[in-house]
């Protein structure tokens, strides 16, 4: 699989060469994002980390290989049937949070993303992620679980992965947020699921 996908062959160089905010100056490689052309889920993150900064690829490290399992129990997969992408392409220096004006800088890739995937649903992993989306300043407590809109597309947030690893009495909340995403991808998609186990059954 490839970093990118061809129907992002537009944005991936741009994204690449880019150098609109600071974070250019400390980054190894641009993380755009992976996936299927096609995605029925697009799935987004934070920020790049260490693992990702170094691979270009998103969500590799640890907390990558979580998502990975959770995607995984509701039969979802970047080799099958989802896009995985962040709010800021490149590394924030020891992991800090992307600053206000880093995500902004960096907001016309995510939704030139979304624009051309056209997936039908997002999960949102994170209060950095969900309250860039929806421009909010509350907390992750309070967004999670039940479906926003985002432009039409229904958006559901749940904690990221890193919080899980933190903190596992999140991880029976998030299980639960999995399977309400998973409920209106069914009626949305009923057969979401087929590439999915087509790749398990290789
Ligand atoms: N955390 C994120 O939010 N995104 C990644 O790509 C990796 C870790």
């Amino acid at each position: 699989i490839n970093s990118s996908t061809n129907a992002l062959d537009g944005i991936i160089p741009k994204i690449s060469n880019c150098n609109r905010c600071q974070l250019h100056k400390t980054r190894t490689n641009t993380v755009p994002g992976m996936g299927v052309n096609n995605p029925v889920v697009l799935v987004i993150g934070e920020g790049p980390g260490a693992d990702e900064d170094a691979s270009g690829l998103p969500f590799v490290g640890k907390a990558g290989q979580l998502l990975d399992k959770m995607l995984a129990a509701i039969s979802l997969s970047r080799t099958s049937n989802c896009y995985i992408a962040n709010i800021v392409k490149c590394r924030p220096p020891a992991n800090r949070d992307p600053l206000p004006e880093e995500c902004e800088a960096c907001s016309s890739y995510l939704v030139a993303q979304i624009t051309t995937l056209k997936p039908k649903m997002i999960l949102a992993l994170g209060r950095v992620a969900i309250q860039n989306l929806l421009q909010t300043t509350d907390g992750i407590g309070k967004l999670r679980g039940y479906f926003h809109d985002y432009k039409g597309i229904p958006l559901l947030a749940t904690y990221h992965p890193s919080a899980l690893l933190r903190n596992p009495d999140l991880k029976r909340p998030a299980w639960e947020d999995l399977k309400i995403f998973r409920d209106r991808l069914n009626i949305l998609s009923p057969d979401y699921d087929i590439p999915f186990k087509a790749e398990q059954n290789q």
